[in-house]
């Protein structure tokens, strides 16, 4: 049994009262065997990176090759979310609502209490200070993290402003919200760690909606484990929105620039590993020249009204953590360019020469790599090289494409929304919404396939409202009445569109060539903004005619083609209508009467 550790005041790099009272209950808790304080320096990052590289959790990679770069593995049955151990635990299960997993509070303290006692012995407990927003600005907002994982700390130095600029702006007073994390993985004294700790047994992502706090256990990737991420930038951000008059949104935000020199911000929501890093970092055809795109975030928004009477968007995260799958020169030369150095790799696989490589990364697969698991892999061996849900995570800084207003504490305007999802039939290619109500329709009826960024299974079609299922931290039909609300409070609400890169000829095939050719779609959409583009009304929204879209430097694209991803098959809307009415009625009671008046209209509409 080790001493009871408890910070010593003098040695804390804060006065801030709650901080330090909430670090000492943790480590009382906890029993950590020593306590860090993260200062978010580069000596800091480099000395805990050294460490990881000791305790085998990383591999640093070929300088030449990936300068400042590392490799992580994590254990097989720690790869991805897991949307079935993520916990809401409001007052009333009702303002969970029917979407979320639920658990009384006190029940679930309890079992946190147990789970987390002793859980960071033999272990360093950081305690990871950082800004969700450029720091000070008024959309912004301070977390504390305290992570038993190295590996989570040099992450959340990349994805987040980090350390001791956030410690002086939160003050002596200042609030924040509280995240607790452990792997869940206590070390007897003497016992040899293993490269990635974690609880294969108990998995809890919990979240107090009241209280604004977290607590996750059992888990060291991505979203379970960056608590700044899915956990307070958009479950307890969600809660913090409705409460304040703001949106905690799972978009990207971009910049489009035209020749002329004409700027639009437009934000988009995707589900998981749907294609928002590519977006945000689209690369206009050759065909479009002097149009530009930039990037002010890849995965979150938060979204508040201006005094302009428009809504403004910033990027709470400080970073991307992306999928590597798919990732290329050929699809994406930004992500590229952004993760040449500096970068960390997770469950990626490893070149004899020590660079790293994925499915997508080049056409051809080097001759001989180790996978993630370790093995030794082949072309052709019959297993992937990297996990499906392998990422990168960098900062946003070294992206070629950053937009220049990327850091503004006033975030920049919203000139339309969009929303896609991963449907091999059905939805087209775009539709404009005629109303902010049909808008907010769209959206809340979003469907697509599943994916490997979530432990489950993969390509079933699931509704997925906002691309927010799993990251909604209230009741989801509250949810969709605070959206309704929010586009009456603003002069200016933002025009909304839906968009679905994904349909599948009879092959099997992609039948749209996506990435850089959706510059056609997004131009199209700033066009109709500007009030300058065409569009043929149809019972789902307005749809661009073939002549509507400008197919400079595609002309191979057939016009029959388009009309295969464009047409409104009624037909199959009138089998799409009966999942809508599925989902609304697993919602209750709660569900705004505008979305049911406009199942009924559109039901109508489709005859
Ligand atoms: P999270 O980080 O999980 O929230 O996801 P994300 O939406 O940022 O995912 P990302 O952009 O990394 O999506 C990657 C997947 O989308 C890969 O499988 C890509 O091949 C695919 N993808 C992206 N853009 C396109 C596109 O325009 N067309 C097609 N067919 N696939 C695309
Ligand atoms: C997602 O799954 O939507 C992600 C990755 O962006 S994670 O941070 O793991 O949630
Ligand atoms: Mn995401």
């Amino acid at each position: 049994m080790q001493a009871q550790v408890s910070p010593v005041p003098g040695a804390a790099p804060t006065r801030n009262a709650k901080l330090l009272r909430w670090v000492a209950e943790i480590a009382a808790l906890t029993q950590p065997e020593a306590i860090h304080w993260c200062d978010g320096s580069d000596e800091e990052y480099d000395r805990l990176c050294g460490e990881l590289v000791a305790a085998g959790t990383f591999r640093r990679l070929d300088d030449k090759l990936r300068p400042n770069s590392y490799l992580a593995w994590s254990d097989p049955s720690d790869v991805a979310r897991v949307e079935d151990r993520t916990f809401i635990c409001s007052k009333s299960k009702d303002d969970a609502g029917p979407t979320n997993n639920w658990v009384e509070p006190g029940e679930m303290r309890a079992t946190l209490h147990g789970l987390f006692k002793g859980c960071m012995r033999g272990r360093t407990m950081y305690v990871v200070p950082f800004s969700m927003g450029p720091i000070g600005s008024h959309i912004s907002h301070i977390g504390v993290e305290i992570s038993d994982s190295a590996y989570v700390a040099v992450n959340m130095k990349l994805m987040t402003r980090m350390g001791a600029a956030v410690l002086a702006t939160l003050g002596d007073h200042g609030d924040f919200v509280p995240c607790v994390h452990s792997v869940g993985a206590p070390l007897a004294a003497g016992a040899k760690d293993v490269p990635w700790p974690c609880n294969r047994d108990h998995k809890y992502i919990v979240h107090f909606p009241e209280d604004k706090e977290i607590w996750s256990f059992g888990s060291g990737y991505g979203g379970n484990a960056l608590l700044g991420k899915k956990c307070f930038a958009l479950r307890i951000a969600s809660v913090m929105g409705r409460e304040q008059g703001w949106l905690a949104e799972h978009m990207l935000i971009l910049g489009v620039e035209s020749p002329e020199g004409v700027k639009h911000y437009v934000t988009a929501a995707f589900p998981s590993a749907c294609g928002k890093t590519n977006f945000a970092m689209l690369i206009p055809p050759p065909a479009f020249k002097g149009w530009k795109v930039t990037t002010i975030g890849d995965d979150i928004a938060w979204i508040k009204p201006g005094e302009d009477g428009r809504l403004h968007a910033i990027n709470p995260e400080a970073g991307f953590f992306g999928v590597a799958p798919g990732t290329g020169y050929d699809t994406n030369p930004n992500c590229m360019e952004a993760i040449k150095a500096d970068t960390i790799f997770t469950n990626v696989a490893l070149t004899p020469e020590g660079d790293v490589w994925w499915e997508g990364m080049t056409k051809e697969p080097p001759p001989k790599l180790t996978d993630w698991t370790g093995k030794e892999w082949t072309p052709g061996c019959g297993r992937p090289a990297a996990h499906p849900n392998s990422r990168f995570t960098v900062s946003a800084t070294r992206s070629p494409s950053i937009d220049p207003a990327w850091d503004d504490p006033n975030g920049v305007p919203v000139s339309a929304f969009i929303f896609g999802g991963r449907r091999s039939s059905t939805v087209p290619l775009v539709a404009e919404a005629a109303t902010w109500d049909e808008g907010v329709y769209m959206a809340a009826t979003l469907g697509s396939e599943t994916t490997a960024a979530i432990v489950g299974q993969v390509g079933v079609v699931r509704r997925d409202p906002f691309a927010m299922l799993a990251f909604c931290g209230y009741n989801m039909s509250d949810y969709f009445a605070h959206w309704i609300e929010m586009g009456r409070k603003v002069a200016m609400p933002p025009r909304i569109f839906m968009v679905n890169w994904f349909r599948k000829g009879e092959d099997g095939r992609f039948l749209w060539p996506g990435y850089g050719e959706n510059m056609r779609v997004l131009k199209w959409i700033v066009e109709r903004v500007e009030g300058i583009a065409d569009a043929e009304r149809t019972p789902v929204g307005f749809v661009p005619k073939h002549r509507d879209l400008d197919w400079q430097g595609l002309e191979g694209f057939a016009a029959e083609r388009y009309l295969a991803i464009s047409a409104i098959d009624r037909s199959m809307w009138k089998q799409e209508m009966p999942l809508h009415r599925e989902f609304f009625d697993k919602l209750g009671s709660r569900v705004p009467p505008a979305m049911r008046a406009r199942f009924e209209s559109l039901a109508g509409a489709l005859g």
